[in-house]
C-alpha cells in the first residue's frame, strides 16, 4: 500500500507543499509551514452529471433585496460595519492578542441581548467565569446575554440546533475550536478551516449574524485568519498599540457594504468607549513648535483625522550600521524616502540613525502621509521646526516629483476648521481654500528649500 504522502501547510496562507520549508514558497511568511494530517484524495474521477437537485435560475431584474441590519449598540462598531450587522452573514474579527477583541465583542453581544434579541457569547479561551467577571467590570452583569465555555464545534451546534436560533452567535476565537470530523489539533490550518465551515453553514442556514474571533501575530505562528478570508462575508481588523488607548476597527472586506469608514474607540478601565470626533487624537497636544514634527491630514471615511508625525535622527560617530525603526508607517515606504531625499535632493542619512513614529498608535496607510513624512524627516536633519499650525500631504514618487492625491480641498477646508491655518502639498492643490495659506510644491527639493530656508 502506498504510503500516504506527507503534507505541510502554511498557517499563514493556507498552501501546501510537499516537503517542509523554512519560508513557505506562497506568501514569503518564514517558519510557518508545519505537517498536517492528509486530506482525503478522491482516487477516481466523480461523475457529478447526475442525481442533484435541479435548479431553478431567475432573471437579473427580480425585486431587489432589502438588507435589514441590525445594530450592535456601539455606533462605532455600526459605522464600520457599514451600517450594522446583516442577519445570516459571517464576520471574521481579527487582531493581535491583548489587543481588546473579545472586549468589544462582549460589549456588542450584551447589547444586542438588551435589546430583545436572543445573542449568544461561546468562548474557547476563558472559562465563563472570567467573562462573567469581565463583564461585571463592564457594567454589563444585567444583560440577557448566553454565555458557554466550549471547544467543540459539534457540542456547540447539537446546542444551538436545540433552539431557540440566536439572532448573534460570536465564537472567541476560531482558533480553539474542534470539529472532529477531521484530524488535527485545534488551531492547525485544516481545523480552523473545517471548524469554521461548519459554523459558517449553520448561520447561513439558520439567518444568524456570526462573529469569528481569528488571532493574527505577526510572526505567523497560529494559524492565521487569512485562510479564512474568503470563506466569510465580512473581514474585520481590530488595530492599535497595546501601548496606547486608541483602537480603530477597520472593514477589510464587505460584501454588504463600502469599507471606507472606520470605528475609533478608546481602551479604558469600563472597557471600550466610542470617540464619535477622532479628528484631534493623533496629535500630541504640543504647544510650541518641535523640529521632527509633522501633522498629515488623513480621511478616514467621511470623517477628517489629524495625524501627528515625528521623526528623530541621530548622527552616528562611529562606523555602526545605522539603525532605522518605524511604528506606524511601512519600512520599506520610509527607506524609499530616505532614498528620494537623499538622490533628489542631496540629503545625507547614511551616517544616521532615523526613528519615525504615529502618534497615538495610528497606522499610516494613505500614500499621501508621504509628503507628511519627508517634512518631518527634513525638519528633524535641519533641527527646523515646521510652523506649528501647517498640515502636509502629497505622494512622493521615486522621481522626487510630489504628486496629487485624492480629497485635497476636503484634506485642507477640514483642517482650516480644526484652527490650521497653512498648508503644503501638491502644487494646484490648494485652490477654493481661502482659510488657509497654501504653499503648492511640484517636487521634493522645492520642500527642502522651504523648510531649509526657514519659511
Ligand atoms: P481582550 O479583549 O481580552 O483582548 P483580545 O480578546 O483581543 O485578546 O483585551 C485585553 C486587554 O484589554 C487587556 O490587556 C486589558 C485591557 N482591558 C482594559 O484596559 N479595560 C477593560 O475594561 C478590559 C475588559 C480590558
Ligand atoms: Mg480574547
Amino acid at each position: 500500500m502506498a504510503k500516504p504522502k506527507r503534507r505541510y501547510v502554511c498557517a499563514d496562507c493556507g498552501s501546501v507543499s510537499s516537503r517542509w520549508q523554512g519560508q513557505c514558497a506562497d506568501c514569503g511568511q518564514w517558519n510557518t509551514l508545519s505537517e498536517e494530517a492528509p486530506e482525503t484524495t478522491f482516487s477516481a474521477r466523480h461523475d457529478l452529471s447526475g442525481g442533484g437537485r435541479r435548479l431553478a435560475f431567475e432573471p437579473l431584474d427580480a425585486p431587489a433585496e432589502v438588507l435589514t441590519r441590525r445594530s450592535t449598540g456601539l455606533e462605532e462598531f455600526d459605522r464600520a460595519l457599514g451600517g450594522g450587522i446583516v442577519p445570516g452573514s459571517a464576520i471574521l474579527m481579527g487582531g493581535e492578542p491583548g489587543i481588546g477583541k473579545s472586549t468589544l465583542l462582549l460589549q456588542a453581544a450584551a447589547a444586542v441581548a438588551r435589546s430583545g434579541a436572543e445573542a449568544v457569547y461561546v468562548s474557547g479561551e476563558e472559562a465563563t467565569g472570567q467573562v462573567r467577571m469581565r463583564a461585571r467590570r463592564l457594567g454589563l452583569s444585567d444583560s440577557p446575554l448566553k454565555l458557554a465555555a466550549a471547544t467543540s464545534v459539534r457540542d456547540i451546534l447539537t446546542t444551538l440546533h436545540a433552539g431557540p436560533q440566536p439572532a448573534l452567535l460570536i465564537v472567541d476565537s476560531i482558533q480553539t475550536m474542534h470539529s472532529d470530523v477531521i484530524e488535527g489539533a485545534p488551531g492547525t490550518v485544516s481545523q480552523v478551516r473545517a471548524s469554521a465551515f461548519e459554523l459558517i453553514r449553520y448561520a447561513k442556514e439558520n439567518g444568524v449574524a456570526l462573529v469569528l474571533v481569528g488571532h493574527v501575530t505577526k510572526d505567523g505562528t497560529i494559524a492565521g485568519p487569512r485562510v479564512l478570508e474568503h470563506m466569510v462575508d465580512v473581514v474585520m481588523s481590530f488595530e492599535g498599540e497595546r501601548s496606547h488607548q486608541y483602537r480603530i476597527l477597520r472593514a477589510l472586506k464587505n460584501r454588504f457594504g463600502a469599507v471606507d469608514e472606520i470605528g475609533v474607540f478608546a481602551m479604558e478601565g469600563q472597557g471600550l468607549a466610542e470617540v464619535s470626533n477622532p479628528s484631534m487624537l493623533f496629535l500630541s497636544g504640543r504647544e510650541q513648535p518641535v523640529a521632527g514634527s509633522s501633522v498629515f491630514p488623513a480621511l478616514e471615511g467621511t470623517r477628517p483625522v489629524l495625524i501627528e508625525v515625528q521623526a528623530l535622527i541621530v548622527r552616528l560617530q562611529s562606523g555602526a550600521t545605522p539603525r532605522r525603526a518605524v511604528v506606524g508607517w511601512d519600512s520599506g515606504r520610509l527607506a524609499m524616502l530616505l532614498a528620494v531625499l537623499e538622490s533628489r535632493c542631496g540629503l545625507n542619512f547614511s551616517s544616521a540613525e532615523v526613528y519615525l513614529n504615529v502618534a497615538g498608535g495610528y497606522r499610516l496607510t494613505d500614500p499621501a502621509a508621504d509628503l507628511a513624512v519627508a517634512a518631518a524627516l527634513v525638519s528633524a536633519l535641519a533641527d527646523k521646526p515646521l510652523p506649528l499650525r501647517s498640515v502636509w500631504f502629497g505622494e512622493v514618487s521615486l522621481s522626487g516629483e510630489i504628486r496629487p492625491v485624492a480629497h485635497s480641498g476636503l484634506r485642507l477646508r477640514e483642517a482650516a476648521k480644526l484652527g490650521f491655518d497653512r498648508g503644503a502639498g501638491p502644487e494646484d492643490a490648494g485652490k477654493g481654500v481661502p482659510a488657509l495659506r497654501y504653499s503648492g510644491m511640484a517636487t521634493l527639493p522645492k520642500l527642502v528649500d522651504r523648510i531649509m530656508g526657514g519659511e
